[in-house]
């Protein structure tokens, strides 16, 4: 194969108490066509700033090649179109690795499986948790053993509703980690180990009642919320249109809503009133496949 053309899902991290472990694949994409070409590298499709060496599908591509003992500086073409907003917590910087790591391991023979591809990924992107659903799809729970990533794929029940609100501003994932703290409280981490474990049976439910209590977080939200301007008001909306839960995506600032309700994106916009200006109700369906190859030559 000498050009593959893949389409990776936006994902969503931590899912309340489930801070750099559950992460769920969402129905937006990126479109990203690799092919191999004489020399030099070639990016189109994506920000000036992006088109060079640094470029995280690049080094992700180059990643696997180094894996497979092959020359690093083989030549390479890159096109790609987003639908995946950058730095707004939606898994950009995943899709990009997800991409990188899959194209190169079909373009030389696929001799890795997806467990190699997302612990190469991993080195890159240091937590599996929005890499797990771009490559799997779905809703995925990982941890890292010894620097390994290892993920379990988790039911979901169809009756749940992901609706994304993201604002107009990004936020990088570096700054929203370095507001978190070293150390925390062992309530703190008791909470949420019991929040998370309930949370996965909750959600496999579809159970309103538990998830509401059991989707709640004290390791990273609490820390997060003052970099994100308008996120008690936009928290009052989702809750006042009835919301089930409402979270950090990943390390935000896209905040999401979790419902029943197929209506419950028309009364959140209605609830958000003004805040609309600046932020945008996306309602998702959950992504089941993860990387998919679009199309081969
Ligand atoms: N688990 C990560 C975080 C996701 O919350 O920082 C964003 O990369």
């Amino acid at each position: 194969m000498e050009q593959v053309t893949l389409k990776i899902p936006a994902t969503t991290a931590n899912l309340g108490p489930g801070f750099d472990s559950l992460g769920l694949a969402l129905s937006l994409y990126n479109t990203m066509t690799f092919r191999k070409t004489e020399g030099g590298l070639s990016i189109s499709g994506c920000p000036e700033e992006f088109r060079n060496e640094e470029h995280l599908a690049v080094k992700a591509y180059r990643a696997v090649l180094r894996r497979l003992g092959l020359p690093v500086e083989e030549g390479l073409s890159l096109t790609m179109e987003s639908e995946i907003p950058i730095s707004r917590g939606l898994g950009s910087s995943a899709a990009m690795l997800a991409g990188g790591v899959v194209a190169a391991n079909l373009l030389h023979g696929a001799p890795l499986s997806k467990e190699e591809l997302l612990a190469i990924a991993n080195v890159l992107e240091g937590h599996p948790d929005n890499l797990a659903p771009a490559l799997y799809g779905g809703l995925t729970a990982s941890l890292t053993e010894e620097g390994r990533p290892m993920t379990v794929r988790l039911p979901l029940s169809p009756n749940l509703r992901f609706v994304a609100v993201i604002p107009d501003f990004p936020l990088s994932t570096h700054e929203a980690r370095a507001v978190l703290p070293k150390t925390v409280p062992f309530a703190d981490a008791v909470f949420n180990a019991s929040h998370a474990a309930v949370l996965l049976g909750a959600l496999g439910e579809g159970d309103p009642a538990l998830i509401r209590a059991a989707l709640q977080d004290k390791l990273h939200q609490p820390y997060r919320r003052s970099l994100i301007p308008g996120y008690d008001a936009v928290e009052a909306a989702a809750k006042g249109a009835g919301a089930i839960a409402f979270m950090v995506s990943g390390a935000g600032p896209t905040l999401m809503a979790l419902t029943d309700d197929p209506h419950f994106a028309v009364g959140f916009e209605a609830a958000l009133g003004g805040l609309r200006a600046h932020w945008q109700v996306l309602p998702l369906a959950v992504d089941t496949e993860g990387v998919t190859v679009i199309s081969g030559q």
